[in-house]
């Protein structure tokens, strides 16, 4: 049996196709041409959230916290994992701009810089190789990842990008070094400047929302500075003055990273103010102790204008960071996530 899908997106354009009852609906819109944004394909990173408002579906399984903890009142779903029963009528988080229209093409780009910089924390940085289109030029939102692949290891990862495009062809991203990833080994071990890595995307909805006037809260747990720091450098590059409040954790003072980059950043935002949360904080520490949600509900209780929440970070901090904030009165639409799976 065959149903129409109606996916609708933030700025009101429609694309419909076909979905059969034994298909997702990510790999229907495939299939018609359509390439809605979507990473891990089996339900475990969110990248494919969207809301259903009109019809009836299964939705297969899928990772714990990766939809929001009120989803059966909201509609919220997983294109990867929703499998039609009637037509349905979805609703996309994201504009027209970000559905593409043919699988993007792999660029090649080389290690030019390898550094550990903190326990647990790599800094990778990368030059693009010229392109006959786009010569060094590479085109994301900030806030996006791409897929970075080690072709002779057969080993692919995505990592959020770190800074802002430029036409140097420089890529940045700040790496959380896994006991046993793979990834993370290969740089530990093998990885050396030089080396050739292959880039797909870039991917993912996780990016400025311009049209809201509102302050920002930004939550980042760990490594998850990464897309705030491309955030930042843009909001200082364009000039936006939101009131802007980054939390960012870690779990020990050893592990803290970037300290100097987020000086100058706060120099050049003065509507910034971040706060450095340490979990197991020894007794010499000054700043905060607990992790960025705890910080944010502290800041929510005194606030007075509600913000947009930007979190990204480990599923089960982005999970209590919602809480927080639903109980607070932040409405979930004004919620974005990116979790680390
Ligand atoms: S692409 Fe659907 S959850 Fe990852």
């Amino acid at each position: 049996m065959s149903y129409s899908i109606t996916l609708t997106t933030s700025d009101a354009q429609k694309f419909q196709f076909n979905c059969n009852g034994d298909q997702n609906v990510q790999e229907a819109a495939e299939i018609a041409g359509f390439f809605p944004p979507a990473l891990c394909k089996v339900g475990s990173c969110g990248s494919c959230l969207a809301v259903c408002q009109q019809g009836d579906y299964e939705l297969k399984s899928y990772s714990d916290g990766v939809l929001p903890p009120n989803f059966k009142t909201t509609g919220d779903t997983l294109l990867c994992r929703l499998y039609p029963k009637s037509d349905l009528k979805i609703q996309a988080p994201y504009g027209s701009d970000q559905i593409q229209t043919h699988q993007p093409i792999a660029r090649e780009a080389t290690i030019i810089e390898l550094e550990q910089i903190a326990d647990r924390t790599m800094k990778l940085v990368l030059q693009l190789k010229e392109d006959e289109e786009q010569g060094l030029g590479f085109e994301f939102e900030p806030g996006q990842f791409v897929e970075l692949e080690v072709v002779n290891l057969a080993l692919k990862r995505a990592y959020s990008i770190a800074n802002t495009p430029n036409w140097e062809g420089r890529l940045e991203f700040l790496i959380r070094l896994q006991e046993k990833g793979q990834f993370s080994s290969y740089l530990q071990s093998s990885a050396k400047i030089g080396d050739v890595l292959k880039i797909h995307g870039p991917s993912g909805t996780f990016i400025l929302q311009a049209q809201s006037l509102k302050p920002r809260c930004f939550v980042a747990g760990g490594t998850g500075l990464a897309p705030f720091l491309s955030m930042l450098k843009r909001m200082a590059e364009w000039g936006e003055d939101h009131p802007t409040h980054l939390f960012i954790g870690v779990n020990s003072e050893q592990e803290i990273f970037c300290r100097q980059k987020l000086t100058e950043i706060e120099e050049s935002l003065p509507q910034l103010k971040v706060t450095l949360c340490v979990w197991n904080a020894s007794d010499k520490w000054q700043g905060f102790k607990g992790t960025p949600a705890d910080a944010l509900g502290d800041y929510l209780k005194q606030t007075k204008q509600l913000p947009d929440l930007y979190l990204c970070g480990p599923p089960k901090l982005v999970e209590i960071a919602i809480n927080i904030a639903l109980e607070r009165g932040i409405n979930s639409a004004d919620i974005y996530c990116e979790r680390f799976t």
